[in-house]
């Protein structure tokens, strides 16, 4: 259980100064909250089971709905007969297409409009029919006395064939999703005829499928004409306008609440189709309805990582000069492809200076699952290709990686108009940081000498900037100080179980001297709270914490004019400390927040604070640089992940253990897209997912990632970026660790695999 014990104010510091009304705050110059390794606030209720996830919501007269879905990648629907289903016991609601009602068009975000119950089905796992019983075994009965009758149709699901001429057509303007994605600045050709090395390499990674541990789902309920929905979301309000419009329901009957979610990794950006069925269900039963979706469901409908083809060619001068880049990227984004392999370029063209770089990226629509936004979207897999080219380089011109890498820092983001410089960069420092505390140097000496027998070690590092992570506007908080001195944050923003909460409440507690034990937050309901953007982009953080930090300051502002009068003193001589105001150059004279008369009168004092807009033509991004060593067993072609060091620059550390648990978590996952995830289709004969579970769809496990993770923060506070200083920390993690990984085992055993995964099949 939580103690009540505060180790986390540092003795000696003051609660900074109240800004006047109207004046930007000033960076924090010191802070005794902040930055401090504080668990998070609601990890008592999140591992004993007190907290209520979506997932556990239990209402009286609850139903259990579930959908029918499309058994075949591509078909169309000729018949369905619910008669028999209809008539099953427990059975309380049946709906199709043809339901009244229930005609309602669906769009996936991408411009190809389909419907609700879509008698065409493009993919394996489409929704065709629905229902909702007393109990889940009653409604699974009644999918399968559902009949359906299919057109089955031809298919294909590997964007490589989508692309051949005659491949069965997605959609009827054909397979190509649109005119190719192009980028291009200075003279490519000009820039590998000034090279002295020019190297033109292929690399591949597989399509990864989202597993957040709590599933994709909602509970819906209505009151009259007013819905409530209980959703497992990143977004509250992302649900809410999808669902109100979808109805054609005014955005204020529409309450969604999402407390808690057990991850998403941006695969609940958006509300899906089972939120609008259960509130279909829910209608006509008259009942509300519970409707999660399987692991499988989940698997086949709700978005991956989309697989990528990429074929990179690369210049670079004996000195490291970087003289030119050229990428062309395939993908699909499946049949409503939301994504696809937009971002795939942004390292190439972003990361290092470069002159003249040219990328392509194509998407082709295939018979298969949308794509949603998976962690760092397109950037993991960019990585893969050009930090292992990088290493390729490096090896060519005979120096050594982290070299190369600081010979090209970028000083400005070159890929956007204007070429604006950044808020802070952090690359350079990273870089070295994390080779000295990883002894980087030391290691590559060691390594290169032929090694005996058949374990070998190797190490190998990347880098990598994330495009967005600044945030920015909208945001709004409200801040209630109670006559206790408890307070309550009120944020529209979802946790999505990176410790976001936690973070506000050290905000709040930095500027108003409360423990953080004593704020309490309530968060992610549209009923209740204020507007937010979804969790997403890693920009949580800042965009919610300089809105909050205002917040407070103005719930502070109030309640020292309220002391002023107690004191009989003016207001600008006060400051604040372990919740009590005192007069600046007279420390024996105190008030408790709990005894300020004033407070007691009015009983609560409400701050508003509001996220202000970013820098103009600055651009925010967090940079990073990470370091592994593994080790293969070249008889087996097994590899064990020794040891990763990680340095990340993402502005100021707001809370040094939810940072450091970020870094465990993206490293975790890109071990994920390097060694263990692929998804499984079977292209020839059926055009079904193959790997529809855990068991065999294959996640790190404690045995494939290293407990040896340091994360080695480098902290930058980004003054320019926002009041907080912070820039977005979670998804640049996960970009650069399969790179690092695979040319670690090009430094073990000269092997360089191009096609992810890693693993002893491509090993041996
Ligand atoms: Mo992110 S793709 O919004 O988890």
């Amino acid at each position: 259980k939580p103690t009540d014990d505060k180790p986390y104010f540092l003795k000696g510091v003051p609660v900074p100064e109240t800004p006047l009304p109207g004046e930007d705050p000033k960076p924090w110059k010191q802070t005794s909250v902040v930055g401090k390794p504080l668990p998070r606030t609601d990890g008592y209720e999140r591992v004993s089971g007190a907290a209520v996830y979506p997932s556990d919501v239990l209402l009286p007269d609850m139903l259990y709905g579930a959908i029918l879905r499309c058994p075949y990648p591509n078909a169309r629907v000729k018949s369905i007969d619910i008669s028999v289903a209809e008539r099953l016991p427990g059975v309380r609601a049946v709906i199709t297409g043809s339901t009244p009602g229930a005609d309602l068009k669906w769009s996936y975000g991408d411009g190809v409009s389909a419907k609700l119950f879509d008698p065409h089905c493009r993919f394996e796992g489409e929704a065709v029919a629905a229902v909702a019983a007393e109990t889940p075994y009653q409604a699974s009965d009644a999918l399968q006395a559902i009949e359906v009758k299919y057109d089955v149709l031809p298919f294909v699901v590997d964007e490589r064939k989508a692309a051949e001429s005659g491949a069965p057509a997605v959609h009827q303007k054909g397979n190509r999703v649109a005119a190719p994605t192009k980028y291009e600045r200075g003279d490519v050709e000009k820039g590998f005829a000034e090279a002295d090395v020019v190297l033109e390499e292929e690399y591949r990674t597989e399509c990864e499928l989202h597993t957040p541990l709590e599933l994709h789902g909602c509970v819906a309920k209505w009151d009259h004409n007013q819905l409530t929905i209980w959703e497992s979301t990143q977004g509250v309000y992302a649900v809410q306008s999808k669902v109100a419009e979808v109805l054609g329901l005014p955005l204020a009957k529409v309450r969604v609440i999402g407390h808690y979610v057990g991850g998403g990794f941006g695969s609940k950006l958006r509300a899906g189709k089972y939120t609008v069925i259960a509130a279909l269900l829910a209608a006509k039963a008259a009942r509300p309805v519970k409707l999660f979706l399987s692991r499988e469901e989940t698997f086949v409908t709700c978005g991956n990582r989309p697989p990528t083809n990429m074929k990179l060619k690369a210049g670079v001068k004996k000195d490291g000069t970087l003289t030119a880049l050229q990428l062309t990227v395939t993908g699909t984004g499946g049949a409503f492809p939301a994504g696809g392999v937009s971002l795939v370029d942004w390292q190439v063209r972003d990361l290092y200076t470069c002159p003249n770089v040219r990328t392509e990226a194509t998407d082709f629509y295939t018979h298969t699952g949308p794509a949603r936004p998976f962690r760092a979207p397109g950037h993991p897999q960019g990585s893969w290709a050009l930090e292992q080219m990088l290493d390729a380089l490096a090896e060519k011109i005979d120096m050594d990686p982290v070299e190369l890498r600081l010979k090209n820092i970028p000083l400005f983001s070159q890929a956007r108009d204007g070429k604006p410089k950044y808020s802070s960069t952090g690359l350079k420092e990273c870089l070295e940081t994390g080779a000295k505390a990883f002894g980087w140097a030391d290691a590559r000496k060691n390594r290169s000498a032929s090694q005996p027998g058949h374990l070998r070690r190797g190490v190998g590092m990347a880098a990598c900037l994330w495009f967005v992570g600044g945030g920015g506007p909208p945001s709004t908080i409200v801040l209630k100080l109670f006559a206790d001195g408890s307070a309550n944050l009120n944020m529209g923003a979802s946790d999505i179980g990176t410790g976001t909460k936690t973070i506000m409440a050290m905000v709040v507690s930095e500027e108003l001297g409360v423990d953080p034990s004593k704020i309490f937050i309530e968060n992610a309901d549209t009923g209740t709270t204020q507007f937010a953007t979804p969790s997403g982009g890693s920009k949580t953080i800042p965009t919610e914490s300089p809105a909050v930090r205002a917040a407070a300051i103005e719930v502070k502002r109030q309640l020292l004019a309220m002391a002023a009068q107690d004191l009989k003193v003016d207001a600008s001589r006060l400051a604040m400390k372990e919740g009590s105001i005192y007069i600046s150059n007279e420390p024996s004279r105190t008030v408790k927040i709990s005894d300020v008369a004033g407070l007691k009168k009015r009983g609560v004092i409400v701050g508003v604070g509001y996220r202000g807009p970013n820098p103009a033509n600055l651009v925010v991004n967090p940079f990073g640089a990470q370091f592994c060593e593994v080790q293969v067993d070249v008889r087996t072609g097994e590899i064990e992940i020794l040891r990763f060091v990680a340095a990340h620059e993402s502005g100021r550390v707001m809370n040094r253990l939810t940072f450091d648990s970020q870094v465990i978590g993206g490293i975790t996952m890109g071990i994920g897209l390097a060694s263990t995830e692929f998804r499984v289709l079977d292209a020839n004969e059926t055009g079904k997912l193959c790997n529809r579970n855990w068991h065999d769809y294959k996640l790190p496990t404690s045995l494939d990632i290293t407990e040896n993770i340091t994360s080695v923060p480098v902290e930058i506070l980004d003054n320019e970026a926002n009041s907080t200083g912070a820039k977005g920390l979670g998804e640049p993690v996960t970009i650069p660790t399969a790179a690092a990984i695979a040319n670690a085992v090009y430094n073990a055993t000269g092997i360089r695999i191009t096609h992810t995964p890693i693993n002893p099949v491509q090993l041996s």
